[in-house]
């Protein structure tokens, strides 16, 4: 296989950049000197190669003092001794680079251009099945934030969190502290696509959609979070304990105290648990006249 051919394979299989030892590059560059010595000598005008002019971020500089041919491959050198990782890790450690990436793009977006990008997302495969993104609904500087998980398939339809059965049955929790999803809360959920026939939100697709929650709870900058269901406190709090043993106290993200709870949709299959919900949610309004009148104490 010529060598371009096999930098596309690699770059389709995202394997690239190649992690090669130092001698080794270091013996390929002499091999390639001497090759291009010859060459230059029978055709002195041959113009450099295409790629070499649009070097990939990713390679790693050259020393100027010599200047080496144009090299075959992205690499990204290693001292000798250390071992050469397996191509696994380096697809892996690559992948990584790119998503830090984004996540520091995202943590720069200001509101318009956040859901712009949410909208406009190819991150994960839920983009090839979703009917429309959705960003949260409420007002962007309410005191409470309600994370949820996912969107199902009338939020998917309509865009907006929270408005099947288990929305219902948020609002009447909304209403019963004198809430309402237009202005009192910001409801948002973990995963701003619906998963296929409602499946559990797998770690790639947490993981790449929670940039845009972190960004949206910066922008909103709310004074209680109120967590429902356990991808949402997993996300925010990094726990898999469950909600049973997270409920009923402080927990904190970056500042902001959260309160856990079960997810509405729960709730509509085990009707008595939903008076802890309410007493989470009494918690969640006691966290928030402590937080005011602290703010009032210091003047702040
Ligand atoms: N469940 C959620 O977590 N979010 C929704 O928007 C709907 C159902």
């Amino acid at each position: 296989m010529s060598e371009a051919r096999q930098e596309l394979v690699l770059d389709e299989l995202g394997l690239l950049p190649l992690w090669v030892r130092r001698d080794l590059v270091a013996a390929e560059r002499a091999r390639v000197a001497a090759s291009n010595d010859a060459a230059a000598s029978n055709d002195a005008a041959q113009p450099a190669r295409a790629e070499t002019a649009a070097a990939p971020a990713e390679a790693i500089a050259m020393p100027a003092a010599a200047e080496p041919p144009p090299r075959p491959m992205r690499q990204t050198v290693i001292p000798a001794s250390a071992p050469a990782p397996a191509p696994a890790a380096v697809a892996a450690a690559s992948g990584s680079v790119e998503r830090d990436q984004r996540a520091a793009a995202i943590a720069a977006m200001d509101w318009e251009q956040l859901q712009a990008a949410v909208a406009s997302c190819t991150a994960c495969s839920l983009c090839k099945s979703r009917n429309r993104t959705v960003f949260g609904v409420g007002n962007p500087e309410a005191d409470w934030l309600i994370v949820g998980e996912a969107p199902g398939a009338e939020e998917d339809r309509l865009g907006e969190p929270f408005v099947g059965q288990a929305g219902k049955l948020l609002d009447s929790m909304l209403a019963s502290v004198d809430l309402n999803r237009r202005d009192g809360a910001f409801i948002l959920n973990t995963l701003k696509c619906r998963p296929p026939q409602n499946r559990n939100p797998n770690p790639d697709e947490l993981a790449l959609c929670a940039p845009f929650l972190h960004r949206q709870v910066e922008l909103i900058r709310p004074k209680v979070i109120f967590a429902v269901g356990r991808f949402a406190v997993q996300t925010l709090l990094g726990r898999e304990a469950s909600i049973a043993s997270l409920r009923g106290k402080r927990h904190d993200y970056r500042g902001v105290p959260v309160v856990v709870s079960y997810h509405p949709a729960y709730l509509l299959r085990n009707m008595p648990d939903k008076i802890k919900a309410w007493q989470d949610l009494l918690l969640a309004r006691r966290m928030l006249a402590t937080s005011a009148n602290r703010q009032a104490d210091t003047g702040s």
